[in-house]
């Protein structure tokens, strides 16, 4: 009896300390990534993860929309005019949310939003922000982390839920992308919202 509680007891630390090991060699190998690393992962998480949906213009082929390879990712297009949202819409019991054939705006009860340009253009991209200003942005759904709240559809409740390490990876691949000067407009209040289109 006693020594069957020695055995386990013995086994137990044995368990513990292999672990242990494990652990330690888990991480080490976790090295935290070199800059192209983050690069290429980054890439690959914005190309897979549908940022291009909306915040890069687009050209349309034979299946529809694609995004403008030669302007990738630099938001709303400032020389696009904004059409008049028809009357009667948003409609709560009807249609709520309407978009551009970019993708780039969109028009809801919080009024016009338009995709940010994410190249590192300093004056009308995100060139001038900091890899923690894009962290905080993701996270608590404020412009750069501090300033007005992030309007839909731009999904950071969803985005914001990944790793430091994935989200400082997409800052990363953002920096390294052609800069493309493009001032997206600012967002459109709904009282302000264009008004609909006499008949
Ligand atoms: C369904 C459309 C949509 C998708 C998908 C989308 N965005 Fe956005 N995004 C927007 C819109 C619209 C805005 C502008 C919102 C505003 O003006 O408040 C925006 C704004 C932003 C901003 C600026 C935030 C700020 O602090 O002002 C960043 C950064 C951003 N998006 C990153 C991303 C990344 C990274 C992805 C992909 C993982 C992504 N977005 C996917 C629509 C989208």
């Amino acid at each position: 009896m006693r020594l069957t509680k020695v055995k386990t007891v013995l086994s137990l630390s044995l368990l513990t300390a292999a672990l242990i090991v494990a652990n330690c060699a888990q991480n080490s190998a976790d090295k935290p990534l070199t800059k192209e690393e983050m690069i290429k992962r980054g890439s690959y998480l914005v190309n897979s993860g549908s940022c291009n949906d909306c915040h890069s213009p687009k050209k349309y082929g034979p299946k529809g929309p694609e995004p403008d390879q030669s302007i990738l990712l630099s938001g709303h297009r400032a020389n696009l005019p904004v059409a008049a949202i028809p009357a009667g819409l948003p409609d709560p019991n009807g249609w709520v949310v309407m978009g551009n054939a970019d993708f780039t705006a969109w028009a809801g009860p919080w009024g016009v939003s338009f995709a940010a340009n994410l190249t590192p253009d300093p004056n009308t991209g995100i060139g001038k922000w900091t890899e923690a200003d894009f962290v905080n942005a993701m996270r608590t759904g404020k412009h750069m982390g501090t300033g007005r709240e992030i309007l839909p559809p731009m999904p950071w409740q969803m985005i914001g839920q990944m790793t430091d390490e994935d989200l400082k990876s997409m800052f990363a691949y953002f920096m390294s992308l052609p800069a493309v000067p493009n001032l997206v407009p600012g967002p459109i209040p709904p009282q302000a919202a264009p008004p609909a289109t006499a008949e």
